[in-house]
């Protein structure tokens, strides 16, 4: 059935292991993020077999649907009308709020279990995390009175909003937070989460400052790429998934529409330039399961455009290749695949 997204298990394994490896060669622990595949159970159990040492997603739903004895972590800041679910269905959460973290804590207390906080703190990339030096502290004394939870660490996340590349000198402010916190309060903070696949490069040179004992890694295991520079890493697969879609239209067409020029299917006013007469065809996947521009096709054929159902592609004179119900490869990028697994309409295929 197509389309459909190949999945190639043992090359996630394999990028799985030797992210997993790099980790523990350097005495650091690995959260492994399975938002982009919406978790998907084939490639949880992989990531079960592999013994990493957490399972990671952004979604609560996601981590609903997994059962296994590693400890599960909620990357996105919870909701407050969600808290239940939180508790229930994930062991450790990353916070800022301390409005939240009281609300996760009597969300334990009916559930009568301890739920582990991982305190988020914005170095500067200013997405989630507590910006202010004051509020770290006082943000801890307050979590430390609630008798359901457990501050288990800290952590930061770096080139997602801004863009900012973590360096061992923004990495060890954490270490500053770290070693702040656990002399104020007399406590020992069990996990140091120092980012993402951005601190990869950091963590193969061995720059991770001492003190930060955890990544959280996603695109580094789906791609193997790290996404501070966006460099593709060696002993790793970029094509554990690939799509496959079919050919649903093959014809010569100009490449101007014919009549005066209104809006396209999404509102905006289209703008074409003449290339004459080129031989198209149309694939059976469109802009509600990906966008095109994310697409590299296998073949030597232009992406050409696409609406909510269609994508178009100029085939040149390669029509001899083509039939009707052929289909085409694509590589696939890290936002492709999230958007691909997200569709309904994209059947799986494991290989
Ligand atoms: C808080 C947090 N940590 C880690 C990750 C993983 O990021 P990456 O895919 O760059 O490894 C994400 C995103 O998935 C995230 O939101």
């Amino acid at each position: 059935m197509y389309p459909r997204i190949i999945i190639n298990k043992e090359k996630f394994r394999h990028n799985l292991k030797y992210m997993l490896n790099s980790c523990h060669d350097r005495g650091l622990t690995m959260m492994a993020v399975s938002k982009v595949f919406c978790a998907d159970h084939e490639l949880i159990n992989i990531m079960v077999e592999e013994q990493v040492d957490y399972i990671a997603d952004s979604r609560i739903e996601n981590l609903t649907g997994i059962s296994s004895v590693i400890p599960k972590v909620l990357l996105r800041l919870p909701s407050i009308g969600k808290t239940d679910q939180v508790v229930k269905h994930s062991d450790i959460s990353l916070n800022s709020e301390i409005a939240t973290i009281k609300a996760l804590n009597k969300s334990a207390e009916i559930l009568n279990k301890i739920h582990g906080i991982i305190l988020m703190i914005d170095l500067g990339d200013l997405r989630e995390g507590i910006f202010d030096e004051e509020e770290v502290s006082d943000t801890v004394k307050k979590i430390l009175k609630l008798n359901n939870i457990k501050l288990k660490g800290i952590g930061t996340n770096l080139t997602c909003y801004g863009g900012v590349i973590p360096t061992p000198k923004i990495l060890q402010k954490l270490v500053d937070y770290k070693n702040m916190i656990e002399s104020e309060f007399n406590i020992s903070l069990e996990i140091i989460s120092g980012g993402n696949s951005s601190n990869i490069e950091l963590l193969l040179a061995n720059r991770i400052p001492e003190g930060i004992n955890n990544i959280r890694l996603g695109e580094s295991i789906v791609l193997g790429r790290e996404t501070a520079f966006g460099n593709y890493l060696d002993n790793t697969y970029a094509d554990v998934f690939t799509l496959e879609t079919d050919i649903i239209e093959i014809k010569e067409k100009p490449s101007i529409p014919i009549g005066d020029i209104g809006m396209n299917a999404f509102g905006k006013v289209p703008i074409f330039s003449d290339k004459g007469i080129s031989l198209r065809a149309i694939l059976a996947v469109g802009n509600q399961d990906v966008d095109y521009k994310e697409l590299t096709p296998y073949d030597t054929v232009d992406l050409i455009g696409s609406s909510s159902d269609h994508i178009i592609v100029n085939i040149g004179d390669t029509h001899n290749i083509y039939e009707i119900g052929d289909t085409m490869l694509f590589r696939l990028t890290y936002a492709s695949i999230l958007s691909l697994m997200t569709s309904k309409y994209v059947t799986k295929y494991y290989e």
